[in-house]
């Protein structure tokens, strides 16, 4: 069968093109530099890659034949601008590597801000006595509710927005579980904190986000009293903010200690003067605290009658956002270099 005509015009291009290949290696003191040769024969728009697509107007034993012709033609060329550059091909310019240009600094990787400030901040209770707990992100139902005596059915269930993983295994909601699991485990005396990454079904925006971080704190002994929590974040606000921050204990409810309290720091945008940040309150509000309640202690066998305790959470995001005067807790998720540089 006869050839077609793109065939026999391709056939003409391959041996040409081999012809022009072999001029411009040998051009003597007219000689290209290799990179040139190379992107004029090579390149993605070169004269071997103007061969191949021209193989799409053949039929398929044209298309064999002709395929392993430009192929055997790239790879010649590809051999003889192999050693292209190098001493014995004098008259080819070599322009690879200049020494004396200033290398490439390796962008140097960081600590996340909220990295940061949780080591600040284990740092502060570590000097104040306690240790640091850990405990799983998922929880099962018992420790993330039951044994903090939130019961099915209770209210405060309903308040935290829970990823449930199955009926009873959810993304732990608070740091609180860690309680438990300390006290299980423990006697008293019981000094700890636990920080670690919580989860709510919250949707993003400036303030909220589905996954943050907190760090709770315990502390169990005889003769402990609402004196000693105070005394500690007090202590820790100081460490935090300076020494000019003031403290306050707002009654609230939660299941799990009796009484409770909300705790907030004095504004530092205004010194407490009322700004857009606190609300105009002259406060911001960190988290949670009280003195544990007797029936987590009956989960747990401790006994009610000897030992006293308090406990505390807080906000990690909340508190990094007042010390970087950061006023969307997106940013720290988002993972954008040009804000995490700025740590
Ligand atoms: N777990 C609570 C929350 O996520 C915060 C909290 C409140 C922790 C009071 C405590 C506490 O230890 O005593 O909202």
């Amino acid at each position: 069968m006869a050839n077609s005509p793109s065939f026999e015009k391709l056939q003409n291009e391959i041996t040409a093109l081999e012809g022009a290949f072999k001029d411009a290696l040998d051009g003597g003191s007219n000689a290209e530099p290799c990179e040139s040769l190379r992107i004029r024969f090579l390149g993605r728009k070169g004269s071997v890659s103007g061969l191949f697509k021209q193989l799409g107007a053949l039929t398929e034993t044209e298309r064999k034949t002709a395929g392993l012709q430009i192929n055997a033609l790239k790879e010649s060329i590809q051999s003889a601008l192999a050693g292209c550059g190098s001493s014995e091909n004098a008259g080819v310019v070599e322009r690879t590597f200049d020494p004396t240009l200033p290398g490439d600094m390796p962008p140097i990787g960081r600590y996340h801000p909220l990295t940061m400030l949780l080591r600040e901040i284990k740092s502060c209770f570590r000097r104040m006595g306690f240790s640091v707990a850990d405990g799983p992100e998922v929880e099962t139902e018992y420790y993330n509710f039951e044994a903090l005596n939130i019961p099915k059915g209770h209210p405060a269930r309903e308040m935290q927005d829970t990823f449930f993983i199955s009926d009873d295994i959810v993304l732990r909601t608070h740091t609180s579980p860690v309680q438990i699991r300390t006290m299980e485990t423990q006697k008293p005396p019981v000094r700890i904190i636990a920080p670690g990454r919580c989860y709510r079904k919250d949707t993003p925006d400036a303030t909220h986000s589905p996954v943050f971080h907190q760090v709770e704190g315990l502390c169990v002994d005889e003769g402990i009293t609402f004196a000693d929590l105070k005394g500690v974040i007090l202590n820790f606000a100081r460490y935090m903010f300076g020494s000019d921050v003031k403290i306050r204990f707002r009654p609230s409810f939660f299941p799990f200690t009796e009484p409770s309290a909300e705790y907030d720091f004095s504004c530092r945008f205004c010194s407490g003067k009322g700004c857009s940040v606190c609300k105009g309150t002259g406060w911001v509000e960190i988290s949670g605290a009280g003195m544990v309640n007797p029936k987590v202690f009956d989960y747990v066998g401790y006994d009610s009658e000897k030992y006293t305790g308090y406990a505390f959470g807080m906000g990690v995001e909340r508190i990094a956002m007042l010390l970087y005067e950061v006023h969307d807790i997106r940013l720290f998720f988002e993972n954008d270099a040009r804000f995490l540089h700025q740590f």
